[in-house]
């Protein structure tokens, strides 16, 4: 990691962790005292953040200091972490393993798994037009939230995660890889734009902050696919080989290990140069570039290991 990213994530993590501590939904009901302690549970310790920090980046490279767009950078998180609830229920992945403890529904049960999940959820689509309000952004705030509802919709994360259910095995096409990939490249879309968006970016900058997070969330997909074929559960934190025990269809069945990296590398080129040609060079960039040479360095030793 370069020591400016190094620099970045620990000037901005202990006020990340304080944000989503803020605005963390809580129930102020006599006998809810287990949602809250369902959704404590989810959000804390946590994962690796990329998407709050991506948020502050996205936000950055349209010239917005990144303490603005911390409440959109929580929403972020919490919109993740609800769509992996989901994702490791029973009826979905099945997943008994995440962020290296049990899963949400194993520890609370899945009735208050599922409405944790819907709280964070819900939460996202508040802080996202009140940070908008917040800084005088009526009609951004408005798009803001028709965003996050197609982001997460049948032709988003919840199309992607529906493909992902029912294409089985290889020999598919690169329209259904792209379909069933968008369980994450909707979100990492949103993420890039929407601290840009909310805090008064022009439409037009945040619609190409948008571009890209869509290919880096493509290459972030395709890297979670190779560490799921290479890595060992107690490295992820979560159960390894979950493509193959459900012969789920991916770019690491289609092209091989090493054709699903480079897709993945070229992709993130593609995008940084897109990113700069219209921005320019940005310091914001130069990190994003460093996050981005992370995610794919992980997956990438795996391969030179296993060689
Ligand atoms: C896991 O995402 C689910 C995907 C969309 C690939 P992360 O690997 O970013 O999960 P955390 O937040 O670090 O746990
Ligand atoms: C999850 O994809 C995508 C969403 C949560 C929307 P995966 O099923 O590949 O994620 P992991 O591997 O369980 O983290
Ligand atoms: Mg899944
Ligand atoms: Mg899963
Ligand atoms: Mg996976």
């Amino acid at each position: 990691m370069s020591e400016t990213l190094v620099k970045y994530i620990e000037q901005h993590r202990e006020a990340i962790e304080s944000a989503l501590e803020e605005h963390l939904p809580v129930s102020s009901q006599t006998g809810a005292s287990r949602l809250n302690a369902a959704l404590r549970y989810a959000i804390f310790p946590g994962g690796k953040r990329w998407r709050p920090l991506l948020t502050l980046l996205g936000a950055e490279v349209a010239g917005i200091a990144p303490g603005k767009a911390m409440p959109v950078a929580c929403a972020m998180e919490y919109l993740h972490t609800s769509s992996i609830i989901f994702d490791d229920l029973p009826a979905m992945d099945d997943a008994c393993l995440r962020r290296g403890k049990e899963t949400l529904h194993l520890v609370c049960g899945e009735s208050l798994a599922v409405l944790a999940a819907l709280a964070l959820l819900n939460q996202s689509y508040g802080l996202l037009s009140r940070t908008a309000e917040r800084h005088g952004c009526f009609r951004a705030g408005i798009t803001l939230v028709g965003e996050a509802v197609d982001c997460i919709g049948a032709d988003g994360m919840i199309g992607g995660q529906v493909v992902d259910l029912v294409l089985k095995g290889d020999g598919q096409s690169d329209e259904s890889l792209v379909s069933r990939n968008l369980k994450t490249t909707a979100l990492m879309r949103l993420t890039m734009m929407s601290g840009a968006l909310a805090c008064g970016a022009s439409e037009s900058d945040a619609a190409e902050l948008a571009e890209f997070g869509a290919t880096l969330g493509m290459a972030y997909q395709i890297c979670d696919d190779l560490l799921d074929e290479l890595a060992a559960s107690e490295d992820l934190g979560k159960p390894a080989h979950q493509d193959a025990r459900h012969s789920r269809s991916n770019h690491v069945l289609e092209i091989g290990v090493e054709g699903a990296h480079r897709l993945a590398s070229d992709l993130v080129t593609t995008g940084l140069q897109r990113l700069q040609d219209r921005f320019g060079s940005r310091p914001a960039i130069n990190l994003i570039e460093d996050a981005s040479r992370i995610i794919l360095g992980g997956a990438g030793r795996l391969i030179e290991a296993s060689a």
